[in-house]
């Protein structure tokens, strides 16, 4: 009998190196445990659901079988049942936000069991401009993440600096104040329904990228506070998404990286060649090697 033993081979020059666990997929690619997720974020756009719905059927037609990664889509309220259908189960739909309560005098809010009971099953948490231009503090986002995960649901947790605290090299310790304060209370298990987006406030929606470098260093502090909070398994297996103006030509360099797990894409999700490009990120390379 043929034993086969893979080796996953990750080169950029010799500034680290990287055994992650590997998973064989039906395409033959190999990669690190936690599946590459590719998410877009639609914002306040499209301005109606006929365009939302077409947008929809374009990105997912670019969705495949062998497409190297999961896929998601957090859309406004009025659109979500519209490109659930139009998507046809092949991704899932998300909300942009939710607000911490279960029911009562929030007018205009949108609950977690609202959500569910269209069939959504993710959320956004803690995203800078939900941030900045809606006042939302770490406290009332981690109200909302544990409220998102009591309910049976998922989240994605949006965490970042402002350019000031880049500039002034605070990075690891406002992602650290981040995390510990919004995951306060969410337990080991409860951890698997929770993934991370790094997005540094400083590159969103302004055509400045992190290099893979930096993006790459700051998942790899992100991590070790997981590890720190809960240990090996939930650091190894939490998938950490980089967003910040993603696009086609600079998927693949992130994705490369060993602590980069996916993507989180505002203005290119809203242009499905693009965002399909994105999607069909091209993997790092992989050694394969046969054992007799
Ligand atoms: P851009 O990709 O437009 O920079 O937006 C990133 C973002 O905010 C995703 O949540």
């Amino acid at each position: 009998m043929i034993k086969t033993a893979y080796i996953l081979a990750i080169s950029f020059g010799s500034t680290f190196s990287f055994t992650p666990k590997v998973v064989l997929r039906p395409n033959n690619v190999l990669y690190a445990e936690r599946k590459p997720f590719i998410t877009g974020n639609w914002k306040l756009n499209p301005q109606t659901k006929d365009e939302a719905v077409q947008l929809a059927r374009e990105i997912s037609s670019h969705v495949t079988p062998s497409s190297p990664c999961d896929v998601a889509l957090f859309v406004p309220y009025p659109f979500i049942e519209g490109v659930q259908s139009a998507v046809i189960d092949k991704f899932p739909i998300g909300a942009e936000a939710v607000i911490p309560e279960l029911a009562g005098a929030f007018t205009a809010g949108i609950s977690p069991p609202m959500l569910q009971s269209i069939g959504v099953q993710w959320s956004l948490a803690g995203h800078s401009e939900r941030r900045t231009l809606f006042g939302e503090s770490d406290e009332y986002i981690n109200r909302q993440c544990k409220l998102l995960i009591e309910q049976g649901m998922s989240v994605m947790l949006c965490i970042g600096e402002t350019l000031e605290e880049f500039e002034k090299n605070l990075v690891g310790p406002v992602c650290e104040i981040q995390l510990k304060k919004c995951l306060a209370g969410i337990s080991e298990q409860e951890m698997a329904r929770v993934a991370i987006a790094y997005e540094p406030v400083w590159a969103i929606g302004t055509g400045k990228v992190a290099t893979p470098e930096i993006a790459q260093e700051v998942h790899s502090i992100c991590r070790n506070v997981l590890r720190e909070m809960y240990g090996d398994d939930v650091a190894d297996s939490t998938r950490i998404l980089y967003g910040g103006s993603v696009t086609p030509e600079s998927v693949d360099g992130l994705m490369a990286q060993p602590d980069i797990d996916g993507a989180l894409v505002g203005g290119a999700s809203l242009d499905a060649d693009k965002f399909g490009r994105i999607i069909n990120f091209v993997p790092s390379q992989v050694e394969q090697l046969q054992i007799a």
